[in-house]
């Protein structure tokens, strides 16, 4: 089965032009998911002229890959990972922030009458074989001390050995809800354009940004795609994961509508329900690793879909997809101008929570565009310095590039192209340069060169995606080197496998 999410299965379109020629904006953002959609709608009712330039269609990135789950609470180190680092104010900031963004979702449905799907349901957290029980206690704990009200019933199909439940949280459609807005909101004074991949980024009095048949200029520009393109500090402070989806037609009995984290040993799995046009439907997440720094990542969706099987009446599975997310050092994103004198704003570091966090990102970077006080712009300010919360998943990370970066130019996988087997990736050296190599269904070689032009990492094959991942910062690649996400604003160079077999 092809990957495809639930969300893409049920929303065509929109379809912008592409942009051409020369345009003038206040405010260009860049990235057309909920970020930047959302941010293209706060910026346009205030008045200001924007343009949004999406390199493949409104929410088919990031957006279109969630879960659609909206949430106060966070995943990842959790809640009181925020209050250790920092304090409980600080968590409360985060919390109520949060719940802010969830509200603002639900006005902007109502006020443009936007079909998505949205409903207020139950946010679980819990343990049914009784792993990580402390981690469930901790967080109901911390949950509390932020403020939000915490029911000990958990609605789930199975028993659980310990839990907690907050309500009145939410769901929706991600992909219908950006796409409705984004047509909603497209005006000669709000342009959207699609299939409009930024090629080059300049800032001055007038920041610049080019795509290859055109070019914006405009006062600020908004970074609103998922990790910024380019070179900047807040790369170093992240570290990027991919997670996975398996959704399988429901059967038998099934949780109520509600989101649903049930506690594994190492990780979380999301759980949640979904009338899908092929039926009603449970969807799992998780089996979340590094990019680029798993081989046998078809595992992943094996695993997901064994849970499934054992926790559920379920049958044939209908969707399967992976996503990205960025990790933050310090367990809170990074919003705001990059550093103090730019006139570029980053949204970034939205670990597994992006589209409530890109809803916020949205309100404090369209605010701070407007001049407006926002009560959040110190909690999440991009250039912000916090050895001491950041410290220790800094150095795991940095170590963990510099690893990689020292292995890979040291290593091969492949010889011969006769190593490289069908649906197979490999990282040769030819006459003294690295080559990644791909082999296609059709026996085809592709052949690009394998050291990403984002900061020098060596790319790895991805099996599930069929594309080259860098393992440093999360650049992915096509098997032709044309980037799909990430920092990399350049391709991988694409060599001739003329004569190559
Ligand atoms: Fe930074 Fe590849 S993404 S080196």
């Amino acid at each position: 089965m092809e990957n495809f999410s639930v969300w893409r299965d049920e929303v065509s379109g929109p379809s912008f032009p592409s942009l051409s020629g020369e345009l003038e904006a206040d405010v260009v953002i860049v990235g057309g998911g909920i970020t930047g959609i959302t941010a293209a709608y706060l910026l346009s009712i205030a008045g200001k002229s924007v343009v949004v330039l999406e390199a493949l269609g409104v929410g088919q990135s990031s957006t279109g890959y969630s879960t659609g789950n909206l949430y106060a609470t966070v995943g990842g180190e959790g809640l009181h990972s925020i209050s250790m680092k920092f304090n409980e104010a600080r968590l409360t900031e985060v919390v109520q922030s949060r719940a802010a963004a969830v509200d603002l979702i639900e006005e902007i449905i109502a006020v443009n009458g936007i079909e998505c799907d949205f409903k207020r349901v139950p946010w679980s957290l819990f343990t049914v074989e009784g792993q990580r029980k402390s981690f469930v206690d901790k967080e109901r704990t911390a949950a509390a001390a932020a403020g939000l009200t915490v029911l000990s019933e958990v609605p789930y199909t199975w028993p659980v050995a310990d839990g907690f439940t907050v309500p009145n949280q939410a769901q929706f459609n991600p992909l219908k809800y950006v796409v409705s807005l984004a047509n909603k909101i497209e005006s000669p004074t709000c342009r959207i354009f699609e299939h409009s991949r930024v090629t080059k980024v300049e800032e001055g009095d007038v920041c610049v940004v080019e795509t290859e048949a055109g070019r914006v200029r405009a006062s600020n520009i908004i970074m609103a795609t998922h990790t910024p393109k380019g070179l900047y500090m807040v790369h170093t402070s992240m570290g990027p994961y991919r997670e996975y989806a398996v959704a399988a037609l429901a059967k038998g009995s099934y949780p109520e509508s509600g989101t649903y984290w049930e506690m594994q040993e190492s990780e979380h799995y999301s759980i949640r329900t979904y009338d899908s046009p092929k039926g009603r439907i449970i969807m799992v997440l998780g089996e979340m690793h590094k990019v680029g720094q798993k081989e046998e990542n078809l595992e992943c969706y094996e695993k997901l879909e064994a849970f499934l099987r054992k926790r559920f009446d379920v049958g044939e599975v209908v969707y399967k997809w992976s996503a990205q997310q960025y990790k933050p050092a310090d367990s809170i994103p990074y919003i705001g101008l990059s550093s103090g004198n730019s006139k570029t704003y980053i949204a970034t570091g939205f670990a597994a929570d992006g589209l409530t966090y890109g809803t916020l990102a949205a309100m404090i970077i369209s605010d701070a565009i407007l001049i407006k006080p926002n009560p959040w712009s110190k909690t999440y300010e991009a250039s912000r310095i916090t050895p001491l919360a950041s410290a220790s998943n800094f150095l795991k990370e940095n170590v963990n590039v510099a690893y990689e970066l020292v292995k890979d130019l040291l290593t091969t996988d492949a010889d011969s192209f006769k190593e490289v087997r069908t649906y197979e990736g490999k990282i040769m050296e030819l006459e003294g340069s690295k080559y990644a190599v791909h082999r296609d269904g059709e026996g085809e070689l592709h052949i690009v060169i394998a050291i990403c032009p984002h900061m020098g990492c060596v790319v790895h094959w991805n099996t599930a995606e069929q594309s080259w991942d860098c393992p440093c910062h999360g650049s992915r690649f096509s098997k032709d080197g044309e980037v799909l996400e990430g920092p990399a604003i350049n391709p991988l160079k694409k060599v001739s496998a003329a004569g190559k077999q």
